[in-house]
Formats: C-alpha cells, sequence, structure tokens
C-alpha cells in the first residue's frame, strides 16, 4: 500500500467499518516503520481489497483487513490472507493478532481456516455492546523461516 492507494482505501473503510480510518490516517502508515500495508489490485491497479498489521514486540497486531464489497467471495480475502501469513513469516514474526465481532460469521471462519485460535474475548468492545473475540495466529518466528 502507497500513499496513493488511499483515498480507495479510506472509500472501503468508510463502506465497510463502524469507526473507518480516515484517508488522512491510511496515508500515515504507508511506508511507516514497523507496518506492514499490503493492497490486491486489479488489472487497472483499482483496490479490491488491503490489510495492515502493526509489528509490536515480535508479533503482528492486525489493524484491519477488507474486501471491496461487489467483489467479496470470490477468494481475495484468502489470498490477502494468504498473503499476511507469508510476510509475517518473512519477517520472522511470532505471531500474529487480531480482534473481531463476535457476530462477524464470515471473517471468524476465513480467519479459521488459516489456523487461527479464539483466545478470549473484549467483552462489550465494539460501542460498548458487542463482544470483540481476539484471535491468535502462531506464525512460528524465525524457526520458521528457516525451515522455508
Ligand atoms: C472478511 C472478508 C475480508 C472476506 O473476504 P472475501 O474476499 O469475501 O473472502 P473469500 O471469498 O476469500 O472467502 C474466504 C473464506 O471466508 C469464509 N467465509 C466467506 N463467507 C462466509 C460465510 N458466509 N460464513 C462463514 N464463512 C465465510 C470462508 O472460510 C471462506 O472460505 P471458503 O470459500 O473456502 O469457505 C470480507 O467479507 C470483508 O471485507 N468483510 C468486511 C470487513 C471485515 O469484516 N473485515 C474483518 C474485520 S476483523
Amino acid at each position: 500500500m502507497t500513499t496513493a492507494h488511499a483515498a480507495a482505501v479510506a472509500a472501503i473503510e468508510k463502506h465497510t467499518f463502524a469507526e473507518p480510518w480516515s484517508e488522512k490516517q491510511i496515508a500515515e502508515i504507508c511506508g511507516k516503520y514497523g507496518v506492514v500495508a499490503r493492497v490486491c489490485e486489479d488489472e487497472n491497479g483499482d483496490v479490491l481489497g488491503y490489510y495492515s498489521y502493526n509489528t509490536v514486540c515480535g508479533d503482528g497486531y492486525v489493524n484491519n483487513i477488507a474486501v471491496r464489497e461487489d467483489v467479496r467471495g470470490k477468494g481475495i480475502g484468502k489470498q490477502l490472507m494468504r498473503d499476511m501469513t507469508y510476510t509475517a513469516s518473512l519477517y520472522g514474526l511470532n505471531g500474529l493478532t487480531l480482534e473481531v465481532r463476535s457476530s462477524n460469521v464470515c471473517a471468524r471462519g476465513l480467519y479459521e481456516s488459516f489456523g487461527f485460535k479464539s483466545a478470549g474475548v473484549r467483552k462489550k468492545f465494539y460501542q460498548n455492546t458487542e463482544d470483540a473475540i481476539i484471535y491468535w495466529l502462531d506464525v512460528g518466528g524465525n524457526d520458521n523461516f528457516k525451515q522455508n
């Protein structure tokens, strides 16, 4: 992801999340040390989806992952997750962690299909009403990187 993608990513954020990141917030993470932010584009360079995570103490904390609504259910989410776990492995991270709304069966199914395990609940995390499920994926740190 570069600042050139920020407007398109912000448009998807706005359409998708109750508390979307602004174009400015998105532009600020592009190229920032310790942040991994990647987009999936179509052949015209239009943004179909994206993810970002911060590396904190050897783990990746996922900020967001989303696919543009009109192209969901076509495998782009899986492609982004494949890329996310690949970059985490490449950077020698120990794990990836994220929070997701308990009602978000689609995202939870996606994470679980990549081996993420539920590791706790943050009560009323979203707008003081809905619980967040905390997920972790053991990436394996540098040992995993050496095996590949
Ligand atoms: C979650 C999201 C990124 C998935 O992207 P996508 O491109 O639609 O997903 P894919 O087509 O790659 O499907 C991947 C997997 O998601 C899961 N999935 C998809 N729809 C599902 C559903 N209705 N119920 C359960 N799991 C579902 C499945 O595991 C599916 O794999 P399968 O097709 O082999 O069964 C997308 O729906 C999205 O942007 N949602 C809004 C943003 C969001 O909720 N982000 C997560 C916040 S933590």
